[in-house]
Formats: structure tokens, sequence, C-alpha cells
């Protein structure tokens, strides 16, 4: 039977607060309440005069942070809580400026699917370009596209089928070692394992474990670094530790170019120097760093949340655990190829579900290249905003009892997926949808299938994951798991 999980229910936010903000003098909930209604709502600005249309309501917040501490606090929550109050449209204070949020299928799929090319991916550039300058993500229109269509050539079948044979050994001889003495915190476990994968499949093991270290803690700046307060590399701040962050990984990945480029082999940093197209077009030296350090942060975090998301929801909901460990063994002993991988339904439907309750992308940012209108509302040039996919997730109209584990809801014939194009997007959409979309899963299947195959495991009882949204959501205590030999 399906489990509630803690959403934006009344209740579950006074679990989720008293474990945030524990000794607070005044009931918890209505600390998050006041704090987040801070400031009158205002306009964000007059649409022009005879346009008919409205303008973006909203508030700043507090002072100079605005609403970034709420956001970091509760995430989701925090953009449901918005939504509700403001609709698809609203502006808010965040990172010394305003921005505009949209969410809710209609107006995600608008600005996503940017028919007008009205949005860029300058919401990016203001964010992250410091950290990961000119990766395919920062990359706007004609230039995108050009590249884009360079670096699918190493996102093809047959590339996906090389990269899974190299992942599953790796994670064959990592996940039967892990402890089963004590409990474990496994989203780090599973941060070292990704970043294992990635050393082998990414680079083709070129590098030393020093390396790997080293590059692991370059890669931990670089991504916090973008949801910093202070937005100038001062002495001490995350800022310059993202900043001296990404002058080691360009070193690293500039040391081992000359490697990668005489080599024809399957790892993705030799794809992307070989990459062609049928018209001749290449990536430069730059292009090739740039991307590869791009595609080590996209892949790495990312696939480490995924794996660490549904490994929590399977551990508060056993009897998922039961059924998905019964298809992983019937699939045998033998290291399970692409193929095998993608027959694994109930598995790929639990991680599915654990991309809606826990998207790990949960704002995709954009800014307005001209004036322009979403869903009526005026939003001039030069406007950020951050796109919540995560909001998409829970909208009632796309979604049966939202706060619920269920990954049923994505079998046949109920789909809930398919309600509307944009209900389910973890992966964004449009022309900069993930390009690692299926990699990305093969490469949570594989694990997860392993974890599965080797071990039992379960939380405390009544543990509630906390998430920290200081970047991308992550467990704030690890993920305290306790693992079982099967
Ligand atoms: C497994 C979980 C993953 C999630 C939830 C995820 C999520 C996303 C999202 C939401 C975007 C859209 C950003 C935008 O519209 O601005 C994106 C783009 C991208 N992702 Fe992923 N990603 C994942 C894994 C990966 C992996 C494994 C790779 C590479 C191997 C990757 C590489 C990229 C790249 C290169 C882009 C930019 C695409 C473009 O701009 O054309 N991602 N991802």
């Amino acid at each position: 039977m399906p489990h509630l999980i803690e959403r934006t229910t009344q209740a579950a936010r006074q679990r989720l607060s008293s474990v945030l903000l524990a000794p607070a003098p005044q009931p918890v909930d209505d600390a998050w309440r006041r704090f987040s209604r801070r400031g009158r709502p205002t306009d964000l600005a007059q649409p022009p005069a005879g346009s008919n249309l409205l303008p973006v309501r909203g508030d700043y917040g507090a002072p100079l942070v605005g609403h970034l501490l709420d956001y970091i606090r509760f995430g989701t929550d925090f953009a449901c809580d918005r939504y509700e109050r403001y609709g698809p449209v609203q502006w808010m204070g965040a990172f010394g400026t305003r921005l505009v949020t949209v969410a809710g299928p209609e107006a995600t799929q608008l600005v996503l699917t940017n028919k007008d090319k009205t949005f860029s991916q300058g919401g990016w550039t203001f964010l992250i370009d410091q950290f990961f300058h000119r990766g395919l993500m920062l990359l706007d229109f004609d230039e995108h596209k050009m590249h884009r269509r360079i670096m699918q050539h190493a996102f093809t079948r047959d590339r996906l089928a090389g990269y899974t044979q190299q992942v599953v050994p790796r994670v064959r001889t990592t996940v039967p070692t892990w402890s089963t003495t004590r409990p474990v915190r496994l989203y780090w476990l599973l941060k070292r394992l990704t970043l294992d994968i990635a050393t082998q499949v990414f680079m083709g093991g070129r590098g030393s474990n020093a390396d790997s270290e080293q590059i692991n803690q370059a890669f931990v700046a670089t991504v916090r670094a973008a949801s910093s307060l202070v937005r100038s590399p001062l002495p001490g701040t995350r800022y310059r530790a993202g900043v001296r962050g990404r002058r080691t990984l360009e070193h690293y990945f500039a040391q081992h170019l000359p490697s990668a480029r005489a080599s024809d082999g399957d790892d993705l940093f030799s794809a992307l120097c070989q990459a062609t197209t049928p018209e001749g077009e290449q990536f430069s030296d730059a292009d090739v760093i740039n991307h590869m350090i791009f595609l080590m942060m996209a892949a790495h975090d990312t696939a480490t949340i995924t794996t660490t998301a549904a490994a929590y929801y399977l551990a508060t909901h056993p009897e998922w655990q039961d059924r998905a460990r019964q298809e992983s063994l019937a699939l045998g002993d033998e290291p399970p190829d692409i193929d095998a991988l993608e027959q694994l339904d109930t598995l790929d439907r639990i991680i599915k579900e654990a991309l809606r309750l826990l998207a790990p992308v949960p704002l995709v940012m954009r800014k307005t290249v001209t004036d322009t209108a979403v869903l009526g509302h005026y939003l001039p040039a030069d406007t950020l905003v951050a796109v919540a996919p995560a909001v998409n997730h829970f909208v009632p109209e796309c979604w049966s009892q939202p706060d619920t584990f269920d990954p049923d809801r994505f079998a046949a014939p109920r789909r809930e997926d398919h309600t509307h194009r944009f209900a389910w997007i973890p992966f964004g959409g449009g022309v900069h949808k993930c390009i690692g979309m299926h990699f990305g899963t093969l490469e949570v299947k594989a694990i997860l299938h392993e974890m599965l195959r080797t071990h039992h495991w379960s939380v405390p009882p009544g543990y509630h994951a906390r998430w920290d949204n200081t970047s991308l959501p992550v467990p704030a205590d690890g993920l305290p798991v306790h693992l079982h030999n099967r």
C-alpha cells in the first residue's frame, strides 16, 4: 500500500520544521509561514499601455537575500507554496535581484519549448558561467544547436552500450564491499562510486586515485559555488573556492587531452575528441575541456542524487524493495548489458517516481532576450527566470495523491506522466532537454540492481530524509542506512 511522504501537507511541514528549527521559541510552522510571507505583494513591472497583459505579482522577501534562505530550507515545498499563493508566474528576491519563477505544466511548456526564442540560457550564465563556462547548457540558439549535434555522437546507442560495459564491473566490485556491520551514510558511498564510474567512463581511467580525490573536491567546490549568496570571489567564500575548483579542473583535463585525442577508446573524453558530424564539424581543444567539465558535473551529482532518492524510497517502502529485488534476481547472475538493464521495468518505474518526488534539478534557469509574456503576464527583456519542474510533479491536475510514493502511476493504463507533456520533466524539455538522460538512467539502474542483488537495506524507524537545497538537493545527514547481506 502506498505511503505518505513528507511534502506540502500541514503535518509534513510540522515534521520537517521540527527537525530544521528545533529550539524555535514559537510553533515552527508559524515561523515558516511568517518568514515566507514577508513583504507586501507588488508588480514586477508595468505592462505596456493598451497591451492587455497582466503584471507579474510577487514579493522580495528578506532584505538582500530575498527568499533564497526559504528556498534552501524548504526547497520544493517552498516553490509549491509560492505556486499556490501566486499562480504559475510570480517574482521573488534572490541573489540580490528579482527572479521570476515559472511553474505548472502550461507555463513551463511555453518557456522551455521557447518557440519565439525569447528565452536564453542567460539565467544559467548569470549563476554558473564562472564555473561551467561554455558547457553545452550555457550555449544558445545556433551555436548550441551545432555543439549539441556534435555531442550527440558521444551519446549514440552503441556508445551507451560501451559505457554500460564499463559501469557494471565497477559497480560489481564496489557495492558488495559496503559495510554491513554499522550504519553507512549512503549518499557519500554513492557519491564516491559515481565519481569512480565517471573517472572510468568519462576519463577512460586516465589519472590516479590522488587525482580523483582532488577532482572530487574541485567538483564539490564548483557546484556549491553556483548557489553562493556572495557573487564575487572574496577570500573565504564558496564563490572563490568554486573559481579555484574550475582552474583545477581545466588543468586536469588539459593535461590528459593529448592522450584522449590520440585514442579511439570507448570513454566519453575520447568520444568527444572523435565526435564528428556528417558535415565534418568537430570540437576544438577548448570546447572539449569546457564540455568535459560541464558533463562531469552534470552527470556526477544528478546520478548520485537520483540513486540516493530511489534508495531512500526503497528503504521506506520495503514492499517495493522486495518487488524490485525479485525482478533483479530473475535477470540472473550475468553482468547486465544495456538490453538487460532496460528490461528492469519495476526498477524503471521506481526511478521515475523518485525523480518525480525529488527532482535533482529543481530549478532550470533562463533569461528573457526581449519583452515577452507568459500566460498573459508581462516579462520585460533581461528578466531572470527560474522554471520549477519540481512543482509540476505535484500538481493535482496531473497526479493522483501527489504526495504518495506510488511507482505504478507510471504503468499502463494509468500513465499519469502522460496527462500533460510537461507533467513529468526531471530532465527538462525543449532543445536543452538532458542529453545524458538515457546514460544517467542506465547508471542509476546498474547501481540499484546490484544493491538489490547483494543487500537488503533499511533506515531507522520513523526516519525522514531532510534535503539540503544549498545547491542541488542532497540529504543533510548523508542518509544513514543499515545494509544487510542478502
Ligand atoms: C540522472 C539524472 C539527471 C538529471 C535529473 C538531469 C537533469 C537535467 C536537466 C533538468 C537539464 C536541462 C537544463 C536546461 O534546460 O537548462 C539537463 C541538461 C543537461 N544534462 Fe542532464 N541530468 C541528468 C543526468 C545527466 C548525465 C548523466 C549527463 C551526461 C552524461 C547529463 C548531461 C546534461 C547536459 C550536457 C545538459 C545540457 C543539454 C543542453 O543544453 O542541450 N545529464 N539535465
